[in-house]
C-alpha cells in the first residue's frame, strides 16, 4: 500500500566480538541498540526531496540527483533513494525529518542507522516490500560509492536484521545470521571513552589492504581460508600479525557463542580480553582512551570481560558485566576519566538487545 505519511526507525549497534572479520568472509557477534534513528516521512506531489534533522543543516535535492553531487549528511539519503530506483523502480518525493539516540561518531553505526532508516522508509512510502538484507547492501554501496568509505556490510546488516532479545552470529560468507540468547545473569554494558574518530578512514583501507596482501600470499581469496599454521608462511611481520589477528578472532567467536551456551561467563570474558589484545598488539586498531577504558573496566570484579567495538582508534568499548553487579560497575567507571579519557567521561549504557529496522504507514 502506497503511503502518504510513514514513519521508519533503525537501530545503531554493538558488536560483542569479531572484530574487522566482515571484510573477510568471517564472522561476528552484533546486537541491536535500544538507541535508534527515526525518519518521519511526508510524501510531496513533485520530485524535490527535503531532509532536516536538530544540529544539522536542512538540505534539499531531487529524488534522481547523483548522490555524489548531494551536500553533506543528503548524501545517505541520496545514496539510498539512488539505489531504490536501480533496484527497486522511482520513488516519490518527500519531506522527512530525522532525529536520532545514537551518539555520533562514537562507533555505534549512526550513519548506518540513518540509511537503514532510509531504505525501509522508502519500501513504505512507496507500498514495495522490504528484503532487509538487500537494504544492508545498499547502505554498504552508499558508505563504498558515495562517501569512499571501504567498509564491510556488518554495521548496516545487523541494522536491518537485529533481533529483539538477541544478539546475531554472522556468517559473513553466506550474510546467514543465527540470534544468540546472552545468559540472563550477564549484561551488556557500553562505555564510551567521549573520544571521537579523525581521519581514521585512511588506517581502515590500510588494514583492508593488508588482509588482500595476506591473502595474495597464502594465496586463498579470503582470510577466512587461513589458519594459525598457514600464516606462519607470510615473511613480513606486520602482515603476518594482521592475518594472525583475522584468524585468531574468528576461532574467539565461535569459543564465545559456545562460552555463552554454557553460561560460562569466565570463559566468554577470557574472549573478550584476548580479542581486544589482539585488536591492539596485532590489528594495531586501538586507541590509549579505549586501552584505558578496557583496563579500568577490567579493574572491576563483576566485570567478566570487555574490549574496543567497533571500527576502533576512538569511542567506544564494550563490556560483559555480572547482571548484579552492573550498577557498582558504573559507578566505579564514573572514576576512570582524566588521562587519555575527557574530565566528563567516560559514559556507560548497560543495554539490552534491540530489535531491527522497521517502518510503518501512519
Ligand atoms: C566498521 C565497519 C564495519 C566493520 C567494523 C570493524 O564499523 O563499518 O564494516 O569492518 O568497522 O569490525
Amino acid at each position: 500500500m502506497i503511503s502518504d505519511v510513514v514513519r521508519s526507525r533503525a537501530p545503531g549497534r554493538v558488536n560483542l566480538i569479531g572484530e574487522h572479520t566482515d571484510y573477510n568472509d568471517g564472522l561476528a557477534l552484533p546486537m541491536g541498540l535500544p538507541f535508534e534513528t527515526t525518519m518521519d516521512i511526508e510524501r510531496r506531489n513533485d520530485q524535490r526531496v527535503t531532509i532536516e534533522s536538530a544540529g544539522f543543516e536542512s538540505l534539499s535535492f531531487d529524488v534522481g540527483d547523483d548522490p555524489t553531487t548531494v551536500p553533506s549528511w543528503g548524501r545517505y539519503v541520496a545514496g539510498m533513494i539512488d539505489r531504490y530506483h536501480t533496484h527497486v523502480g522511482p520513488s516519490a518525493g518527500f519531506d522527512a525529518r530525522f532525529s536520532t539516540t545514537i551518539p555520533v561518531g562514537a562507533s555505534l553505526s549512526s550513519s548506518a542507522a540513518m540509511e537503514m532508516a532510509v531504505g525501509f522508509g522508502l519500501h513504505a512510502l512507496n507500498g514495495t516490500n522490504p528484503d532487509p538484507v538487500s537494504i544492508a547492501h545498499w547502505g554498504q554501496w552508499v558508505e563504498n560509492n558515495v562517501l569512499g568509505i571501504r567498509s564491510g556490510i556488518m554495521d548496516q546488516l545487523i541494522s536491518a536484521t537485529a533481533v529483539d532479545g538477541h544478539a546475531s552470529l554472522v556468517d559473513f560468507r553466506t550474510l546467514e545470521s543465527i540470534p544468540v540468547v546472552l545468559p540472563p545473569e550477564a549484561t551488556v554494558v557500553i562505555i564510551d571513552t567521549l573520544t571521537r574518530r579523525e581521519l581514521v578512514e585512511s588506517e581502515y583501507d590500510r588494514r583492508r589492504q593488508a588482509c588482500v596482501d595476506a591473502c595474495e600470499i597464502l594465496g586463498i581469496d579470503s582470510l577466512r581460508d587461513a589458519t594459525l599454521e598457514s600464516v606462519k608462511r607470510i615473511d613480513d611481520a606486520n602482515l603476518r600479525r594482521r592475518a594472525r589477528h583475522v584468524v585468531s578472532e574468528n576461532a574467539r567467536v565461535r569459543e564465545f557463542v559456545a562460552a555463552l551456551d554454557a553460561s560460562d561467563l569466565a570463559a566468554a570474558g577470557a574472549e573478550l580480553r584476548a580479542s581486544h589484545e589482539s585488536l591492539r598488539d596485532d590489528y594495531e586498531v586501538s586507541g590509549v582512551a579505549l586501552d584505558r577504558a578496557v583496563e579500568a573496566a577490567l579493574e572491576f570484579g563483576g566485570c567478566v570481560g570487555a574490549r574496543m567495538t567497533g571500527g576502533g582508534f576512538a569511542g567506544c568499548a564494550v563490556a560483559l558485566v555480572r547482571t548484579d553487579d552492573v550498577e557498582a560497575f558504573v559507578e566505579h567507571m564514573a572514576d576512570a576519566g582524566g588521562g587519555p579519557i575527557p574530565d566528563n567521561g567516560p559514559v556507560c549504557w548497560p543495554v539490552t538487545p534491540s530489535p531491527g529496522a522497521s517502518a510503518e504507514a501512519l
